[in-house]
């Protein structure tokens, strides 16, 4: 059987010294059928290995739910590795950051009363102990040991920019998490990542395992940083980046192609390692983006092209070819180039149906009383939204709530009064003087991903206020957002035929015929902030303050004829019209 070792200058592969040149592809940001093109892409580039997170809660929504088939199939997303002649490396976590809703870490962890994140504490190490036992084994048996393509599989993530416990805790947490891992027959090489810092690279890592680096620029120095730390064997940059996520109300990141080729050429040129990320970004498809909280909250767009070699609908890119005639300089590269796609199908859509969601009353799930507004989390809804209810009187005049986790249209007897926003910091809002039922239609926009606030609860957090008084007497529900296309192909729907504007709260449907298994990029211009799905398929979230312009739609989701658009539109669209365009649009960049 072959043999991947860490040598005293080399990574060693079958006892000969192996530059790994890999990019990062996530299986979970990719339509599964379309998996093995990307792959192919990747070995056409030059790759010789693919580097993938495991999100732990993609795999486990519910703490009774483990899932490994279809979309969250990794075994199989492995194997395509393997059939497209490339290696692989595997990063479970627990915690991944990766702009994913919550780094990973489950909600319905976090919830657990005293649980300890990312630290060795007996609730949080079972948990870890649960995921790792039902995911583990389809990593063992594909390791290069057994014949598969598994290279090394990664020990927490960039550790050492995390918390503030104490060496030995630390090193205690770490050491359980290769203990578990062993546990499960993973015999390959185990490492470490974390940002080119001196003081990162200390506190994230164990002696005992090898260290790796983060970085997108200024290689000699970054390499020479993480020699630092680890006086033998390969270096390697863990993550290349080669480009930047956006987040909502934010330019377009871009990173210019030149700089990138000249700083992996400096990189491979030294003899380094690499795991370009991203090499293909994908999509943040349904309700899965994370979020960044310095002071600011800022949800992570929909789009996760990253500006990466691959573009999100998989067309190949200046950098791409920029970055395959680096490696061409130092490695084998195959000689075929991947086709270009064809333009994407361009034809607009009528929503002409509609069902404003005060009267989609079998959406909230059964209301219950409470007598403070519980969180989302209480109310055990980890993603999507919730609705809170309770009466006001004509001089409570004003609402005030502590906390909004992370954004919220606020109602008077079914009347849009304004919105509550974590990322204006907005928590007051005028109320008209009367009596009446309030509602908020509560929206968790993804959970943060990095940093301290990880694993905070979402929804109406602390108390709601008036000028009068405290709001008590509230019901709650979570909204099923789940189960909106379904439940809305029973109801009778209002005739919208006429393409003026649209008041929202609303849901609003299309049906239109197109070419099957087509890529298409939908536009909503004129549409403010809500959610799409394409035969009932929840494509992600879009929103007027961009960047992303349009949403990627998978060719896989499409059929010839009758095809279902859904939007949920939260404020107001400007016409009933949505519409398909050749080539996406990631929108305004800072250049
Ligand atoms: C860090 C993390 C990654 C990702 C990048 C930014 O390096 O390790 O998961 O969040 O930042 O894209």
């Amino acid at each position: 059987m072959p043999t991947f070792e860490i040598g005293e200058r080399d990574f060693l592969l079958d006892d000969r010294p192996h530059q790994v040149i890999s990019g990062a592809l996530h299986y979970f940001r990719v339509h599964p059928d379309l998996w093995a093109d990307r792959l192919r892409k990747a070995k056409l580039m030059g790759l010789n290995t693919i580097e993938t997170y495991v999100p732990w809660n993609f795999h486990s929504p519910e703490p009774e739910v483990f899932d490994l088939s279809g979309r969250r199939d990794l075994g199989r997303f492995l194997d395509l590795v393997a059939d497209a002649g490339m290696h692989a490396i595997v990063r479970p976590g627990p915690y991944i950051c990766a702009e994913w809703d919550g780094g990973g870490l489950p909600a319905w962890l976090s919830a657990v009363e005293g649980v300890g994140m990312r630290r060795y504490e007996p609730r949080f190490m079972a948990a870890v102990g649960y995921y790792f036992e039902r995911l583990l084994p389809v990593v063992a048996e594909r390791q290069v040991t057994r014949g598969g393509p598994v290279l090394m599989v990664q020990i927490e993530n960039e550790y050492g920019a995390y918390g503030d416990d104490p060496a030995p805790d630390r090193e205690r947490y770490l050491r359980a998490l290769v203990d578990l891992t062993r546990a499960q027959g993973i015999e390959v090489p185990l490492f470490t990542c974390d940002q080119a810092d001196d003081a990162m690279l200390s506190r994230g890592g164990l002696p005992e395992l090898h260290k790796t680096a983060t970085f997108g620029s200024r290689s000699t120095e970054r390499l020479a940083t993480l020699r630092r730390h680890q006086p033998t064997g390969p270096l390697m940059c863990m993550e290349f980046w080669n480009g930047w996520f956006d987040s909502w109300g934010m330019e377009h990141h871009l990173a210019p192609s030149e700089a990138n080729a000249r700083d992996l050429d400096e990189l491979l040129a030294a003899g380094g390692s690499v795991n370009l990320y991203m090499f293909h970004g994908g999509t943040n498809f349904g309700l899965t983006n994370g979020a960044n909280d310095k002071g600011l909250y800022r949800p992570i767009a929909t789009s996760y092209d990253y500006d990466a070699p691959l573009a999100e609908h998989g067309a190949v890119t200046e950098k791409y070819h920029a970055m395959r005639a680096v490696i061409d300089k130092h490695a084998p590269v195959p000689d075929e180039l991947p086709e270009p796609p064809a333009p994407a199908p361009a034809f607009d859509v009528a929503l002409t149906e509609y069902l404003p969601l005060g009267e989609a009353a079998e959406l909230p799930a059964p209301m219950r009383s409470y007598d403070r507004a519980p969180t989302m989390d209480a109310m055990r809804q980890w993603s999507g939204f919730a609705l809170y209810r309770t009466r006001v009187r004509a001089d409570d005049a004003v609402l005030v709530v502590d906390e909004i986790r992370d954004r919220a249209v606020v109602m008077l007897d079914g009347e849009p009064v304004g919105v509550l926003d974590r990322g204006t910091h907005t928590r007051a809002i005028a109320l008209p003087q009367r009596d009446g039922l309030l509602e908020l239609l509560v929206e968790d926009q993804g959970r943060v991903n990095y940093g301290p606030r990880i694993g905070e609860p979402k929804g109406l957090i602390g108390t709601a206020r008036t000028a009068t008084r405290e709001l008590t007497e509230w019901e709650a529900a979570p909204v099923a957002l789940d189960r909106a296309p379904e439940f809305l192909a029973s109801r009778p729907w209002r005739d919208g035929s006429g393409l003026g504007p649209l008041a929202g709260p609303v849901l609003a449907r299309g049906v239109f015929d197109t070419v099957a298994g087509a890529d298409h990029h939908l536009r909503l211009a004129g549409w403010t902030k809500g959610l799409a799905w394409i035969n009932g398929e929840l494509l992600g979230r879009y929103w007027s303050a961009g960047p992303t312009g349009t949403l990627y739609v998978p060719g896989p989701l499409l059929r010839e004829r009758g095809n279902e658009l859904v939007l949920l539109e939260l404020h107001g669209a400007a016409s009933r019209k949505a519409s398909f365009v050749e080539a996406p649009d990631l929108g305004v960049t800072a250049v």
